[in-house]
């Protein structure tokens, strides 16, 4: 008995033994693996760009981190840097934008990087992919955002939400001291029912403020934010080890997607209690196709993204910078009374495309404030950019339309200056190469809401100069902004109205 105890503790100690040394080898190969991965990222890069990202001594200087980019950017001679410790490339060569874009696009992709990170929110939406399942979403997209359909449906559903509400809204606080409203917000609401309203049928009536903020906008703005903060980490491994262990703003992400789902899956099952066969709206005429729920709830969450925010985001800088330019404002009305009449309201598309100064005014606005300030491809295959870089296969390679509008070499010595009238050529708008001004990308993934885009904002922005005076509370001469996936002012845009 003795000698059987015996050996069975000399036995146990012979596993836990080797169960250590299995442990040990484990840690030792991970960090062998680890360290690997660092140096390939090149965490310890200590070039000065490097070094000022890494310890944020940038922020000494600048405001915002696409301004410290553009000051670099305007600064080198190819308009290229490289960012080592985060592997990536960043131009505002229009030469470049082109070349991935649109000769070399098929080496420039989304990737597999980029999808990883979006993939929790946008799972297998447009935005997040590339190949058959982007050209499948582009092709069924262009059908609804055609101009026929923007003249016709769209031009009637953000009249509604002007008249019915927007003007209503500013109207109950104008000429109130007490009064302040926070526009930027006011515009996520406007722009979260249009893009309901056009792309699913349905109206959350967000913009009614007598009611809550729709848990399904709350939802998605804070999923949004997480998504965008998960690309600023220096390596993928920090959201992935707290995504693992469901800590902290993982946690939180998590828990707004499983709200996103619940409601986007709700959206899709009213719409099918509508009908769809009577609807033309862009869920409608995916569902005629797809049964997959979960690949509906993809494509509804990515269309709110590309038309949510971003008009929000156009609006916003928009408005901020047309109380700062009193003399645009006044060229704005003055051409609006000649061509739609005094104290007549817009009647249709066609004379929202002859307001050129109008139209001037909104390009001039996005090129110094782009609602997307950069975008992101992965290199596939290794290759030379045409101002000479060469891009390792697996960099990120990244275009910067903010920094392309602070540029001398594109725009010219007044490129800060806000001045709708370079877009003018004998009083007619006059567009610009996209890949000098890629707002709205360029090439072949070009957005697709374009116009919608621009209906939404021309026409809101002309019901407010011409009916209100919009006094800024905030006195900063440049804005601040928080981290997203659209360009967002930090602390909102806080007005106070007054009727004219
Ligand atoms: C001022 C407003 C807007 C701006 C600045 C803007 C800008 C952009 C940009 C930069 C992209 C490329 C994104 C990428 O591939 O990573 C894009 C794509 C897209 N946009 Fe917009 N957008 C705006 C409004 C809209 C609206 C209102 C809609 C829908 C009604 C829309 C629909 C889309 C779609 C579907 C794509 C994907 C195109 C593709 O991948 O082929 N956008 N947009």
């Amino acid at each position: 008995m003795e000698i059987e105890a015996s050996w069975f503790l000399h036995t146990l100690c012979d596993y836990s033994f080797w169960f250590l040394v299995l442990i040990i080898t484990v840690i030792v190969f991970s960090l062998f693996a680890l360290l690997i991965y660092l140096q390939k990222l090149k965490l310890w890069c200590n070039c000065e760009i490097c070094d000022a990202y890494v310890t944020m001594s940038w922020s000494k200087d600048f405001d915002n981190l696409c301004d410290w980019y553009a000051h670099l950017l305007s600064k080198s001679p190819s308009k290229t840097i490289h960012i080592h410790v985060l592997g990536n490339t960043i131009t505002a060569n229009p030469d470049n934008v082109e070349y991935i874009l649109k000769t070399r696009f098929d080496n420039f992709p989304k990737g597999k990087p980029f999808s990883m990170i979006l993939g929790d929110f946008l799972g297998r939406g447009i935005f997040n992919v590339d190949g058959d399942l982007w050209r499948f979403q582009k092709k069924m997209a262009s059908l609804e955002l055609d101009r026929f359909s923007i003249r016709s449906y769209a031009v009637e559903i953000v009249n509604y939400e002007i008249n019915t509400r927007l003007i209503p809204l500013l109207s109950s606080v104008a000429g109130k001291e007490e009064g302040v409203l926070d526009l930027q917000d006011v515009f996520r609401r406007f722009s979260f029912d249009s893009m309901c309203k056009f792309s699913f049928g349905l109206d959350p009536r967000c913009l009614e403020l007598s009611l809550p903020m729709s848990e399904f906008a709350v939802a998605f703005d804070l999923a949004s934010k997480l998504s965008a903060e998960r690309a600023m980490t220096v390596s993928p491994l920090v959201w992935k080890i707290k995504r693992l262990l469901n800590l902290g703003s993982e946690k939180q992400l998590k828990k707004a997607i499983k709200m996103i789902d619940i409601l986007a899956l709700e959206v899709i099952r009213q719409r099918r209690n509508m009908g769809i066969l009577s609807h033309k709206d862009l869920l409608s005429r995916f569902m005629g196709t797809v049964n997959d729920e979960t690949y509906l709830r993809d494509i509804v969450i990515s269309f709110l993204l590309a038309g949510r925010d971003t008009v929000a985001s156009a609006l916003t800088s928009f408005i901020w910078l047309l109380a700062k330019h009193p003399h645009v404002c006044s060229s704005i009305q003055l051409e609006a009374d000649t061509i739609i009449g005094q104290n007549q309201d817009l009647k249709s598309f066609e004379q929202l495309r002859e307001l050129h100064y109008l139209q001037a005014a909104v390009y001039e606005s996005m090129r110094l404030y782009p609602p997307i300030q950069f975008d992101s491809k992965f290199c596939q295959e290794d290759d030379l950019l045409p101002d000479g870089t060469f891009v390792k296969k697996g960099t990120r390679v990244t275009y910067h339309p903010y920094a392309m509008g602070r540029i001398k070499e594109i725009w010219g010595e007044d490129c800060l200056e806000f001045k709708p009238e370079r877009w003018l050529k004998n009083g007619m708008f006059f567009p610009e190469n996209p890949f000098k001004y890629p707002v709205f990308q360029a090439g072949f993934r070009v957005c697709l809401g374009k116009e919608m885009a621009l209906v939404e904002i021309k026409s809101v922005a002309l019901s407010i100069v011409r009916r209100f005076q919009i006094n800024l509370l905030s006195a900063y001469q440049i804005p601040r902004f928080s981290p997203g996936l659209t360009a967002t002012f930090s602390g909102g845009l806080p007005v106070l109205v007054r009727e004219r």
